[in-house]
């Protein structure tokens, strides 16, 4: 395979290329995973020197990556690789020295963009004038657009310069090893994928539960909400490898038309089936914490939860509902996929005073990674007439299993497949766009309902009606 000779990285000195981005090159190039040659140039607006951008760089990775995993007499290798060129991209300036920089153009070239999102268009402008587009491949970070309009303008002007082959659009839950095991666990196993539908399944609970709350992105966040930072990207795509048919192969052809067909067979949802939260004050990490209004500094009704029941209109999932739930300031740092399996049609052991669970299979991507399948078993004993049963857990635990595996960060895995040009790990324009699709028509509902924000406090599960909109289906979350 043709390697690229060079990376370059829009948005260097910015927050995720100092804890992710940087970091993960340089874990890439300890395992010597980074094609020899390959030549980093970090831009941005301020003015570094080259070795300014060597020592932000080397601070980064000493901030974020494990101790054992920085293994010091091979930073100065990793940091001769790096270059930086200040570029403001809103003139045409510093593309041509970027040309030089990376000897012009070739198919061996990988752009990364993490910057502002105004920034995407004059970027990629900047870039095709200068003939740098050509050949080369580009990932985009999130968030692309702000709603199905203004993510088909960046599409649009994406497509202008780079073809959709080309286009790496980031979702770093695709990075996460517990989700790509979500398909092995699926289709690598004969167990499941017979009782994986309507016909085996009651419902699918997703949880993506953060403790944290504004960490100072209140501009962004803001004018974001819960809905389109966490449900349009990172939990349809968690939804979708759950409920997709089996792709014929692991190409990215295949595997990302069957996700496409699951979004878009996803059903509008209706005002009963959505709750929006914010958090008010209250605690996290045992002590008192602010509510979502007072961090911001100014009023709003940005929601920092939402869940949802959503359906998926075909024959496998027909009945079974997908009731998703994201916050900021909740009780735990949990993301977890829960598979609630149906109830034996018969019990046997009824009359003998047992009373089953139904089976549940509970995948959690962290802060843990384990996939736990809960079974009935007998209790050991020697009752006369009467059985006690109990349910237990069948318990891999990846992070246990695998624990001589270092555990790496979901960019490491998204930064080699964009240098190495495989986009399955990617999410595709027609993808992104149903995405949208499904989240505009939500928030429409919403306000044409005028559905109010309910308050909740930190450090709790949100607020109550996040809870009764399970609940009156019979079905409590898996907390
Ligand atoms: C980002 C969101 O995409 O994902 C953040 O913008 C959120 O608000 C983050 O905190 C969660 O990622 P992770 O990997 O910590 O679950």
């Amino acid at each position: 395979m043709n390697r690229p000779a060079s990376l370059i990285l829009f948005g260097a000195t910015g927050d995720l290329s100092r804890r992710m981005l940087l970091p993960s090159l340089y874990a890439l190039h300890v395992d010597r995973l980074l094609p020899g040659g390959l030549n980093i140039v970090g831009t941005a607006r301020s003015r570094l020197s080259d070795d300014e951008f060597r020592a932000t760089a080397r601070a980064a990775i000493e901030a974020h990556l494990p101790k054992d995993r920085v293994v010091t007499d091979r930073i100065e290798g990793f940091l001769a690789r790096l270059r930086y060129l200040p570029v403001d991209v809103t003139t045409p300036d510093g593309f041509d020295d970027l040309a030089k920089a990376v000897g012009g153009s070739g198919g061996d070239l990988s752009i990364f963009l993490s910057t502002a999102p105004q920034f995407f268009e004059p970027t990629i402008a900047g870039l095709k004038a200068a003939g740098i587009a050509d050949g080369a491949r580009i990932g985009l970070e999130k968030p692309l657009g702000l709603d199905l309009e203004t993510s088909r303008q960046i599409n649009d002007a994406v497509a202008n310069a780079f073809p959709e082959e080309r286009t790496f659009r980031i979702d770093h839950y695709l990075g996460k090893e517990t989700v790509q095991n979500l398909m092995v666990l699926r289709f690598a196993n004969m167990m499941f994928e017979p009782l994986w539908n309507a016909g085996g399944i009651d419902h699918v609970q997703i949880t993506v539960a953060e403790t944290v709350g504004l960490e100072g992105r209140g501009g962004f966040y803001d004018d974001t909400g819960a809905l389109r930072d966490m449900v349009q990207n990172h939990m349809l795509q968690l939804l979708a490898l759950t409920a997709m048919e089996p792709p014929a192969d692991l190409d990215s052809t295949s595997v990302r038309d069957e996700k496409v067909k699951v979004l878009r067979a996803l059903r509008p949802v209706s005002d009963e089936e959505m709750v929006f939260g914010q958090y008010g004050p209250g605690s996290s990490a045992g002590e008192a914490a602010p509510g979502y209004l007072e961090d911001l500094g100014g009023t709003s009704d940005t929601e920092t939860f939402v869940a949802l029941k959503a359906h998926i209109d075909n024959w496998r999932w027909q009945g079974v509902p997908f009731y998703l739930r994201t916050g900021k300031r909740l009780a735990e740092r949990r993301s977890e996929i829960v598979i609630q399996f149906k109830c034996v049609p018969h019990s046997i052991f009824a009359s003998r005073g047992a009373k089953l669970t139904a089976n549940r299979l509970v995948i959690r991507l962290q802060p843990e990674e384990y996939v736990r399948l809960l079974v009935m078993a007998k209790e050991p004993g020697l009752d006369r007439g009467e059985v006690t049963l109990r349910q237990v857990p069948l318990d891999l635990s990846l992070s246990e299993t695998f624990k001589a595996r270092p555990r790496r960060i979901a960019y490491e895995r998204l930064l080699l497949d964009l240098i190495d040009g495989d986009p399955t790990l990617f999410v595709r324009r027609d993808e992104v766009e149903a995405q949208w699709r499904w989240v505009d028509a939500i928030r429409e509902t919403r306000r044409k309902s005028g559905l109010d924000l309910k308050s909740y406090s930190a450090g709790g599960w949100g607020p109550a009606a996040g809870i009764a909109l399970t609940e009156r289906d019979g079905v409590s979350w898996n907390d």
